[in-house]
């Protein structure tokens, strides 16, 4: 049985000083007995978030990682320097990421593998346009998008995270139905099982776009949602762990 996982992207947000408040709420509001709660933070609040997270039931974690272990390249963090701070995740392939920093499925397939050489799991993130759904080419996008992963990260033991984002549903307020998400969910899922067998029923694939704690419930009770990538609402911790709930209530 899948555990449901909320983890809230914080994107480019945040300072010492607001990461405490939120940073100590999530940690007192989560429990045991709820789903999965991780916090993906930008990366020179990893510290603090080790700090204030440790020995509570709040994961950890960066929404970016270089393909690289070490070496000259300027302004990357490795794999390895997220994992000193203890982070758990880490984002590959946000669609930001490849629309503004021009990242190929290629470089996301690289940056997975580094992420499991530093012993992180990878939430890699995969996800159509607004034209390309209105086209009716959203699984072809979404199976390019996937199988450029598969090819080059050749799945071993390792355990993978996949968010579909449908990127018009991105910080727009305009969420993918659950039945349209529950419909890519279950198109990734039976790709998946052709390529790892019983193996796929075990990994999670979460949804992200304009998740709130309005249309979680309806969401996370699709049997395919394993649970939400939590973009701007993650930055309100009333509404985050109310997400956090509908996720433990749908499990
Ligand atoms: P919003 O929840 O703000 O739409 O962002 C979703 C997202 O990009 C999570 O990675």
């Amino acid at each position: 049985m899948r555990r449901k996982l909320v983890a809230g992207n914080w994107k480019m947000h945040g300072s010492r000083r607001s990461n405490e408040d939120l940073l100590g709420a999530v940690r007192e509001g989560v429990r045991s007995q709820h789903a999965e709660c991780a916090v993906l933070v930008p990366a020179p609040f990893l510290a603090q978030a080790e700090s204030l997270l440790s020995g509570s039931v709040v994961a950890w974690g960066a929404q970016n990682l270089s393909e690289h272990d070490a070496g000259a390249f300027t302004g990357e963090v490795s794999a390895a320097m997220l994992a000193e701070f203890g982070a758990r995740y880490v984002i590959v392939g946000h669609s930001e990421r490849r629309a503004l920093f021009a990242e190929s499925s290629k470089t996301v397939a690289l940056k997975a593998q580094a992420a499991w050489r530093g012993g992180l799991v990878p939430v890699v993130c995969v996800g159509e346009q607004l034209d390309e759904r209105e086209s009716g080419i959203t699984e072809r996008v979404v199976e390019a998008q996937l199988e450029a992963v598969l090819a080059t990260a050749g799945l071993g033991e390792q355990e993978l995270v996949l968010a579909y984002e449908p990127v018009w549903a991105i910080g727009t307020g305009r969420t993918a139905t659950p039945e349209q998400a529950q419909e890519v969910h279950a198109f990734i899922r039976a790709l998946m099982a052709r390529r790892l067998g019983s193996r796929a029923a075990e990994w999670r694939i979460l949804y992200g776009g304009s998740v709130k704690a309005g249309n979680a419930r309806a969401l996370f009770s699709m049997p395919d949602v394993d649970g939400g990538l939590v973009g701007g609402a993650s930055l309100q911790a009333g509404e985050f762990l109310e997400i956090v709930r509908a996720a433990s209530v749908a499990a």
